[in-house]
């Protein structure tokens, strides 16, 4: 018998009991289930709405639930709707009717929303924290390879050579901005809903403040119907989460181009590549390809709450049940791609004098040349149209720059002196780039200086109180 069978004179249809049901997804929020209805009967408790032996009585088969669900015996049944009303049955199967007594004072909508908020603030925390041991990691390689230089691309063309640590720390500060995001979005979700009701509060003299304490909230939500009906804090989060994605989507896509035979920069390690299952040779980049692919689906997440959301009149509307599996799946997919991200990293060869030869090649220090012109007191226009006669006359002959000789430099300007054959090098292109941000090795242990102390403040603020 359904726990809301009261008013209906028929049984629920079996299709309609599956089609309904969330049980199949939603129990993985029972932990939280509980701890809100155990902070909410300790409540209701203290707020004399029921008996302290009635309190205990309920308290002490919540308990024996818990941990009957953690061994695995718990049994869930599709008819008992959502994990909701699963616990609740089988309370009141284990205590008696005094079981009943625990929804006194509240409705599954302010419970859902408050079970969500409690479990989307602990998975927040965990995935910060993966974030932060990725850009541990990308440090450290920076760190490690402060004399590595490789090509720097524009439109995927070799643009000016820059430091591989400069690379790496670009995404430590993509990444820097991805954790305040979700900072940002923890803060919204850190209010407590509960005492909302169905919708608009309720008669019973209970305590919002009491149970917020209780399970760790910093606030209390101001508006019942904005309680139960909003799921703002849903869609920010999957917007913070899609961005992470975009940003380990990228970084995939260039360690799968890195990789290749073409380019040949670094060596993804056996432990974190596939094999062909009719290539014997291959060696494929699978995990970085899958975390490119999967993050099309973080993207879908965002887009289709924000769907479900866009008709929905006030408050409750049984759609908000669509708000779980796309959660849940993001924030599955995220934290797995962020630890087997950084395992990948962590791995890989770096190839360093590949890196440092394709820098060489080309006309990568083509600006530098340009610049060393304009300091001698042409405007950057002309040092610009000057430069480009000498690729293109280089090109011709299939020579790069390196292969000049100081007179060949003079025959497209009297200004080029013996320096210029310094200035061509990669180290000493890299090495001027000194303007703050910029890819000098100055610069860049800048960089790694200001992230190391933004890593410290970050990791203070996760293992606060
Ligand atoms: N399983 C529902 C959900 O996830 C819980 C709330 C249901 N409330 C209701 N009145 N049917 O949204």
């Amino acid at each position: 018998m359904k726990l809301w069978s009261g008013r209906f004179k028929k049984s629920t249809n079996k299709l309609v009991e599956e089609f309904t049901s969330s049980l199949l997804f939603d129990h993985r929020l029972y932990k939280h289930d509980i701890k809100g209805s155990i902070a909410h009967v300790k409540m209701l408790n203290k707020c004399k709405i029921i008996s302290p032996d009635e309190a205990a009585k309920i308290e002490e088969g919540l308990s024996e639930i818990y941990g009957e669900i953690e061994a695995g015996k718990f049994v869930f049944d599709v008819a008992d709707e959502d994990i909701h009303m699963a616990i609740e049955r089988a309370l009141i199967e284990k205590i008696g009717p005094v079981g009943g007594k625990l929804h006194t004072a509240r409705s599954r909508n302010d419970q859902v929303s408050l079970d969500i908020r409690l479990y989307l603030k602990d998975e927040s925390m965990l995935i910060m924290e993966l974030i932060l041991n990725l850009q541990r990691e990308l440090v450290s390689l920076a760190k490690n390879n402060m004399n590595t230089i490789i090509p720097g691309y524009t439109h995927l063309q070799r643009a000016q050579p820059i430091l591989l640590p400069h690379h790496f720390m670009a995404y430590v500060f993509m990444l820097k901005r991805d954790f305040e995001r979700l900072k940002d979005c923890y803060l919204r979700t850190d209010v407590m809903t509960l005492g909302a009701g169905a919708l608009a509060g309720t008669s019973f003299p209970i305590d919002r403040e009491y149970v917020a304490k209780k399970l760790g909230f910093s606030h209390v939500s101001e508006n019942s119907i904005d309680s139960v009906s909003d799921r703002d804090f849903i869609v920010e989060f999957l917007s913070a989460a899609s961005i992470i994605m975009v940003h380990l989507s990228r970084f995939c896509e260039e360690l799968i181009i890195w990789s290749s035979s073409e380019f040949n920069f670094i060596k993804l390690d056996d432990a974190f590549t596939t094999g062909s299952s009719i290539m014997p040779q291959k060696k494929n980049p699978d995990v970085a390809e899958l975390i490119r692919g999967k993050s099309g689906r973080v993207f879908g997440h965002l887009v289709g709450l924000l769907a479900t959301l866009k008709g929905l009149p006030m408050a409750y509307n049984r759609d908000l049940q669509e708000d779980k599996e796309g959660l849940f799946d993001a924030i599955d997919t995220l934290k797995l791609s962020l630890e087997t991200f950084t395992g990948m990293l962590k791995s890989m060869k770096i190839e360093k004098d590949k890196m440092k030869k394709a820098a060489e090649g080309e006309f990568a220090n083509a600006t530098d040349v340009a610049d060393y012109l304009t300091t001698k007191g042409i405007p950057f226009r002309e040092a610009h149209e000057i430069t480009g006669k000498m690729v293109a006359s280089c090109m011709d002959k299939s020579c790069y720059f390196g292969d000049m000789s100081l007179a060949d430099f003079k025959k497209f300007s009297p200004l080029f002196d013996e320096d210029i054959l310094d200035v061509i090098e990669v180290e000493n292109s890299v090495n001027k780039k000194t303007s703050f941000g910029g890819t000098s090795t100055k610069s860049v242990k800048k960089q790694i200086e200001i992230a190391e102390m933004i890593l410290k403040k970050e990791k203070n603020w996760l293992s606060r109180d």
